[in-house]
């Protein structure tokens, strides 16, 4: 965006809301390092996780995708009837058919007059939503309204497996808009990058994902170089012109990795951490453009095609009245594998919204599970789906919409 159309308020289309919920309770792994026999170092400085949300029975993508809309409707104050497109991105869907979106709607009391549909790409799910309600504003066919776009997943990797660790549960929810009151996403500076492969996957018949770890990381990372060349064909570099970088974020030492690599297309050659002067080089970068966005995700965990635009969310909370204006980097990837580099400029009235966003309060109130509680809300989770009656306060669940059984091979919902 040049320096006039942000004088003239010509912003592009763009994050005009954001909101975040996740389920009640969560684990320390701390706690969960102790019972695997695991030094806690490995789990909070190796992967750079605190805690892990973890999802109860009553607890699923739809209860966690209407809490995070509701709160962004509320909080910026957006008439439902404005809503012209909901899309939920997820890879925990509850249906084979039915997409988790239309039950969205329904709670949600959005207007008949909108399209609604569920994207699935692993962790890429709600990019592909985003980008797709971007190209529809842009294209003219919104006529003014605005996209709900939510991501909500529950990252499940099994008890005791190498992914244990870097679990967890969210929802955001963005309303994409013509006049973006947060973040602004300039069109033609996208890169994407697609190759198939076997880093990660759920076959049909499993609960459970499949990944092959330490290939995901290299997948990511080579996704990251090619969907960043890809944008910056035409710009050229803007590393100088940015003031934070964005990533995925399955676990937050994978932020640094990518941040590191980030670095190498910057300088066009290979960074030695061993060498003093490229530590320092990238710790002083790492420190400044990646690090201080990172905290959410460190005490939510994976949260999969949401986790992306909870840094997002860390950063704007901040509100920084100096970031007005100024661009930042995101890097979208689902496994599989997709992937999207783009560039976002702050919008000027950001700053406004820092404690209206800020999802502090929210996560200290949640419960501490020890870990049996919290094997224990594994398998009653997998199970839930063949339920018929569950009651949220046997879960500590005492407000909000709530899962309660399925009946008739019909879920049902509640509010309490
Ligand atoms: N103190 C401090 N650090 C320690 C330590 C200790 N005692 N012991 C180990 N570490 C460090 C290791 O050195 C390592 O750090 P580096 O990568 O910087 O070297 C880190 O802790 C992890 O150790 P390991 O690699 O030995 O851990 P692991 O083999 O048990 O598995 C994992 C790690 C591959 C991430 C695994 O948790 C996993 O498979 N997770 C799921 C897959 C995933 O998240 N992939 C990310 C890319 S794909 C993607 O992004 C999509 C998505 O959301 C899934």
């Amino acid at each position: 965006m040049t320096q006039s159309q942000r004088r003239l308020g010509n912003m592009p289309a763009g994050i005009d809301a954001l909101a975040f919920a996740c389920p009640k309770a969560y684990i320390d792994l701390e706690d969960l390092a102790h019972a695997r026999g695991v030094d806690p170092a490995k789990f909070t400085q190796g992967l750079g996780q605190r805690k892990m949300a973890i999802a109860s029975p009553v607890e699923d993508t739809v209860t966690m995708a209407v809490d995070a809309g509701q709160q962004a409707l509320k909080v910026f104050d957006i008439d439902p009837e404005s809503i012209g497109t909901l899309i939920v991105g997820t890879e925990t869907g509850i249906d084979h058919s039915k997409p988790v979106a239309v039950y969205v709607h329904e709670l949600l009391g959005l207007s008949q007059r909108c399209r609604t549909f569920e994207t699935k790409h692993a962790c890429y799910g709600a990019s592909a939503g985003l980008t797709a309600s971007l190209d529809w504003i842009g294209s003219g066919r919104a006529r003014g309204k605005k996209a709900l776009v939510i991501a909500s997943d529950i990252a499940n990797y099994g008890l005791n497996t190498p992914g244990e660790p870097t679990q967890g549960a969210g929802a955001v929810a963005m309303v994409v808009s013509d006049r973006p009151r947060l973040l602004a996403i300039e069109p033609t500076t996208m890169g994407d990058y697609t190759r198939q492969v076997m880093d990660f996957w759920r076959p049909l018949y499993s609960k459970y994902a499949i990944a092959d770890g330490h290939y995901s990381i290299e997948c990511y990372l080579d996704a990251l170089t090619g969907a960043r060349e890809a944008a910056l064909e035409q710009s050229g570099e803007v590393y100088g012109s940015i003031i934070a970088c964005l990533y995925h974020v399955p676990f937050v030492k994978m932020a640094k990795k990518a941040h590191h690599r980030e670095l190498e297309c910057v300088l066009d050659r290979s960074l030695d951490l061993q060498s003093p002067n490229d530590l320092a080089l990238f710790n002083e970068s790492f420190d400044r453009m990646a690090a201080p966005w990172l905290d959410l995700n460190a005490d939510v965990g994976n949260i999969y095609t949401g986790s992306l635009y909870l840094s997002l969310m860390d950063l704007l909370r901040q509100g920084h009245e100096t970031h007005a204006n100024q661009r930042l980097s995101l890097f979208s990837y689902g496994s599989g594998c997709c992937a999207t580099y783009c560039l976002g400029t702050v919008a000027e009235t950001a700053h406004q919204f820092a404690q209206l966003i800020d999802p502090q309060s929210m996560l200290d109130q949640r419960r501490r599970l020890n870990v049996s509680e919290y094997e224990e809300m594994i398998v009653a989770s997998e199970n839930a789906p063949s339920q018929t009656s569950l009651k949220p306060q046997d879960y500590g669940v005492h407000s909000g919409l709530s899962y309660v059984g399925t009946v008739d091979h019909q879920r049902r919902y509640v509010f309490m």
